[in-house]
């Protein structure tokens, strides 16, 4: 495994338009563990793979404190979302920025496993936020442009809640 060095906002290819995966192989296995240890390392709660430079739909995510169960994503789709929730998020591409956005408080996605075979998960709060967040790379787009406000440092939100 390695760590990949993480695109930064201005870096064209976080606007393309990821291409489906039709079939597992050995690179792209190593990029999902690649993915899975530059998430780790940057302790982010999602990765999509073009965040690494790769036009591919792969996503990974753990939302857990311990970062002990990751969520691998290949075609990653949602099928449903209900309600609404408004807060914080942050992005690896965008480094030490935080915005307040709104996004679905639950949501059910489809996708693919690491093997190929069909998954489903439903998700609330922060992980809702994270599959939807994350799905969004595959489609070249980022949070900054759904921020409600302005975008803040990290440490300034520290000093205080607005
Ligand atoms: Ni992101």
């Amino acid at each position: 495994m390695a760590i990949r060095n993480i695109r930064v906002l201005g870096d064209d290819i976080l606007n393309k338009k990821s291409k489906y995966v039709s079939e597992m192989n050995d690179k792209l296995k190593v990029l999902i563990n690649d993915m899975l240890e530059t998430m780790y390392n940057a302790a982010g709660v999602g990765l999509a793979a073009p965040q690494v430079g790769v036009l591919k739909r792969v996503v990974v995510i753990d939302v857990t404190e311990e970062g002990n169960n990751p969520i691998i994503l290949i075609n990653p789709e949602i099928t449903d979302e209900q309600g609404e929730q408004t807060g914080n998020e942050g992005c690896l591409s965008v480094p030490d920025k935080v915005g307040k956005v709104t996004r679905p408080e639950y949501v059910r996605i489809k996708a693919l496993d690491e093997n190929m075979q069909p998954v489903e998960y439903e998700g609330n709060g922060l992980l809702a936020r994270a599959f939807v967040h994350e799905i969004e790379h595959l489609d070249g787009k980022l949070y900054v442009d759904k921020v409600e406000g302005r975008l803040y440092d990290v440490d300034e939100l520290k000093e205080g809640d607005e």
